[in-house]
């Protein structure tokens, strides 16, 4: 747990606000209140699962308040990001106590590391990464801001995965070498299932096994 959290505000009440919801009951127990955020109106609803849900500008915020971004896409994550600091609210990290990692894994603020997943070593990840369910993360991997592993994706040693990338629910990619790592690059979309098996250039869409480029 963050020490100093007084309040954590989870932006965005839809399944991912509601996965991330149960995650931090899961690290923070009953200790830490928790609140659900929007950046519009139109999304203010009642409690969702017992949890209140108000607008991001009506925050009062105060010391030791923090967020995380319930969004799955890049973009709208960057925006939510924006809105949250834009409030006074500093990140948060969660990490659920089934992930397992080395102590040669750093992780940027924001991140959300979710149940059953595994990093072993020699691992960086930006800011706001979002590692799904019951991922696994091998050694010498580099995960950029803002970029997100869906459920069940596997990522094999000397990858270099850019900003705002999204990889899609079990998808495979297979290693790249200490001189060769295989990049994806920032913006590029894996689909669910595929098999990446060389770098991606930017923006790329990749489906299908062995992967072939869509758009
Ligand atoms: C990659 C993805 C984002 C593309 O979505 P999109 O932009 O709407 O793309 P389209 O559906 O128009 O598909 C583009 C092409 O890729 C193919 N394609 C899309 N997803 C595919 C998949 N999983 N496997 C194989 N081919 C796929 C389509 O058949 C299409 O091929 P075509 O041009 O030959 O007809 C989406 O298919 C996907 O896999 N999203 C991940 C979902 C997920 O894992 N969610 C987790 C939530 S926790």
């Amino acid at each position: 747990m963050e020490p100093g959290l007084r309040r954590l505000y989870i932006f965005g009440a839809g399944g991912s606000g509601r996965e991330i919801a149960w995650l931090a009951g899961q690290v923070l127990g009953d200790a830490v209140p928790i609140a659900f955020i929007v950046d519009d109106l139109a999304y203010v609803t009642a409690p969702v699962n017992g949890i209140s849900v108000q607008l991001v500008s009506d925050v009062a915020v105060q010391e030791g308040d923090r967020f995380v971004v319930a969004v799955g896409d890049a973009g709208l994550r960057r925006k939510a990001s924006v809105a949250c600091i834009g409030v006074g609210l500093q990140p948060a990290t969660l990490v659920h106590p089934r992930v397992e990692m080395s102590r040669f894994v750093s992780l940027g603020t924001g991140s959300v590391l979710c149940a059953g997943s595994i990093l072993t070593t020699n691992i960086a990840l930006g800011e706001h990464v979002h590692v799904n369910v019951d991922c696994t993360i091998s050694h010498d991997v580099r995960i950029g801001d803002f970029s997100t592993l869906s459920p069940g994706v596997h990522v094999s040693g000397h990858v270099h995965i850019g900003k705002d990338v999204l990889i899609g629910t079990g998808a495979n990619i297979i290693n790249g070498s200490a001189t060769s790592p295989l990049v994806i690059e920032d913006g590029a979309k894996i689909a669910a299932g595929a098999c990446v098996t060389s770098s991606v250039a930017p923006g790329a869409l990749m489906a299908g096994v062995p992967a072939v480029r869509k758009r």
